[in-house]
């Protein structure tokens, strides 16, 4: 399972890396505004930096909805680095946009995705990944796991190359039952990922060993 960080903060990437544990990172136009990146310029030398501190799929999203501005944004960001892949949100549009960049060989990942029907599009028109947003949908009540499922099953049935990039992962749980459930990737805070360290038991004896150690050596 590939664990990419859900954020635009450097440091933060950087942390991952140092753990040795990072396989990608994923960006929205939100994440780069919680960074306080501004204008275009920043923001293409934002992806760059991103891309050199983590050796992995850096998803890069378009902000046009209609085709044309989708393309041109896309390519100007594929052009960045081989590590960026287009983000593209599930709209008509969109999909025609994915098909487009698959057939140019520059990889995507199709965004918002909340029903089985609209993975199923994206990976048809040929997609590199499709992200479902557990979260989300488990915040307006709705099984986001679920989605997970019916989406790795529909992948399985047809041996869709598609990656399932569970997005909207919130916390330690939704990690897992999605590892269970075979998303090929998590898209994260770094907080959940640091959630994987904690057992009390470990704390514990960790505690007494050292402890131990030190009666043996006094
Ligand atoms: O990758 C999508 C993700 O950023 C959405 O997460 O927690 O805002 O629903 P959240």
């Amino acid at each position: 399972m590939k664990f990419f960080l859900d954020t635009a903060n450097l440091k933060e990437i950087q942390e991952a890396v140092e753990l040795g544990v990072l396989d990608g990172v994923t960006t929205n136009p939100s994440l780069m505004a919680k960074e306080g990146i501004k204008g275009t310029d920043a923001v293409m030398s934002h992806y760059k930096q991103i891309c050199e501190i983590v050796d992995g799929d850096v998803s890069a999203e378009v902000i046009a909805t209609d085709f044309e501005g989708m393309i041109r944004e896309g390519e100007a960001l594929a052009e960045l680095h081989p590590n960026i892949v287009v983000k593209v949100p599930m709209i008509k549009e969109g999909v025609k946009a994915i098909r487009y960049f698959s057939d140019k060989g520059i990889k995507t990942n199709c965004t918002l995705i909340f029903s089985a029907g609209q993975a199923l599009l994206a990976a048809k028109a040929g997609a590199t990944y499709v992200s479902p947003f557990v979260g989300r949908l488990d915040d307006i009540g709705h099984d986001g796991l679920q989605l997970v499922q019916q989406i790795v099953d529909i992948f399985s049935n047809y041996g869709y190359p598609t990656q399932v990039l569970a997005a909207s992962v919130r916390h330690v749980p939704h990690l897992l039952q999605c590892a269970e459930l075979g998303a090929d990737v998590v898209t994260c805070p770094l907080s959940v990922i640091m959630g994987l360290l904690n057992h009390p038991l470990t704390d514990k004896g960790l505690a007494t060993f050292l402890a131990d150690h030190k009666k043996v050596n006094a």
